[in-house]
C-alpha cells in the first residue's frame, strides 16, 4: 500500500475544512498556512475563520430566477401594437351593408320615363280599352290606329291632335258626321274629346300621344312629319306643347284649319 505523505493529508483535512466549515486540524502546520492565505503562525485562526461561515445551501434548479429572454423586433411590435377596439369589429362587419346602401343611393335611380314614345306610351293605357289594346288594332268601339291606319287618316299631326282633343264627343266631328280631313265615317263608338273631357289631358300629354300613335303605333318616321315628331319634342317638349296648344286653341270645330300654325305641313 502506497504511503500518502503526511503533509498531503493535513492540506487535504484542511481543504475539507474550508469548505464544508468544519473544523481544521488544530495542529495545522505552518506550511499549511499559504492554503488558507493566512500568514505562518496564524494557521489555527486563519482555519477557524470559515467556520464561522454558516453553511450556504447548495442552489437548486427551483432557485434559478426565470431568465427573461427579449422578444425579437416584429413579436415585440405586434405586442406593443394598439389592438382594434371591439366596437370597431362590429362596425367593420357592418360595411358591406353600408356599400350597398351607397351604391343604391348614388345609382341611377329606375329612369322615369321620358321622351314622347315613352310619355306617349304612359298616355295611351287610358285609350287601350276602346282601340284594342296595346296593338292599337282597332275593335268594335274604337278605330285601328296601327299599321299607318292614322297616317293615312291625318296626314298632317297637327289635325289628328286636333281630333284627339275634341274627339266626335266634344264636337270634333264634321257635320255630316264623318271625322278627318280624308272624311272617315263615324263608327257606332264615340271618341271622346280629351282636351275638354272631365279629366282632360295636358296640351304635352296629347302631344305626346299622338306622336306615340304614329311612330310607335302606326310605323311613322320622324323624316314623315318634319316638324312635328319625336326628335322635335325630345329637344324640347316645352315647344311640342305650345304647338299642340295652338291646335287646341283653334276650338271644337269640325273642320279645323291648321295652316295659320308653323309648325303644319305645307304640302
Ligand atoms: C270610349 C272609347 C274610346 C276611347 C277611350 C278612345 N277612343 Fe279614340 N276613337 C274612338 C272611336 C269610336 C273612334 C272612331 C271615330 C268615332 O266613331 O268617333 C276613335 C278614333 C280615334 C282616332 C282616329 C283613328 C283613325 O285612323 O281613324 C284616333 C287617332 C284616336 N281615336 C285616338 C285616341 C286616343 C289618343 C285616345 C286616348 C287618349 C282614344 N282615342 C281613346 C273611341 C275611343
Amino acid at each position: 500500500m502506497t504511503e500518502i505523505p503526511e503533509h498531503l493529508l493535513k492540506r487535504a483535512a484542511q481543504r475539507r475544512a474550508a469548505m464544508t466549515g468544519g473544523d481544521a486540524p488544530a495542529d495545522a502546520p505552518a506550511d499549511a498556512a499559504p492554503a488558507a492565505g493566512a500568514p505562518a503562525g496564524d494557521a489555527p485562526a486563519a482555519a477557524a475563520a470559515p467556520a464561522k461561515k454558516a453553511p450556504s445551501p447548495l442552489p437548486t434548479l427551483d432557485d434559478e430566477p426565470a431568465k427573461v429572454v427579449p422578444d425579437i423586433p416584429v413579436v415585440a411590435a405586434a405586442k406593443s401594437r394598439k389592438r382594434i377596439p371591439y366596437w370597431a369589429t362590429a362596425l367593420l362587419a357592418s360595411l358591406p351593408l353600408w356599400a350597398f346602401m351607397y351604391y343604391y343611393s348614388i345609382a341611377e335611380p329606375p329612369a322615369e320615363a321620358t321622351g314622347a314614345l315613352a310619355e306617349g306610351e304612359a298616355v295611351y293605357l287610358q285609350c287601350q280599352a276602346c282601340h284594342g289594346g296595346a296593338s292599337g288594332a282597332g275593335g268594335a268601339a274604337g278605330a285601328q290606329l296601327n299599321n299607318g291606319h292614322v297616317l293615312e287618316t291625318f296626314e298632317d299631326p297637327l289635325t289628328m291632335i286636333h281630333w284627339i282633343a275634341y274627339g266626335s264627343l266634344g264636337g270634333g266631328a264634321h257635320a255630316d258626321g264623318t271625322y278627318s280631313p280624308i272624311n272617315r265615317p263615324q263608327l257606332t263608338g264615340q271618341m271622346p274629346g280629351w282636351a275638354v273631357s272631365p279629366s282632360p289631358l295636358s296640351a304635352e300629354e296629347i302631344a305626346a300621344v299622338t306622336i306615340y300613335i304614329r311612330e310607335g303605333l302606326s310605323g311613322g318616321v320622324p323624316a314623315d312629319d318634319p316638324n312635328f315628331n319625336s326628335e322635335v319634342f325630345d329637344a324640347d317638349p316645352a315647344a311640342a306643347a305650345a304647338i299642340a296648344q295652338e291646335v287646341i286653341d283653334l276650338g271644337a270645330t269640325g273642320e279645323p284649319d291648321v295652316s295659320g300654325i308653323a309648325a303644319a305641313e305645307t304640302e
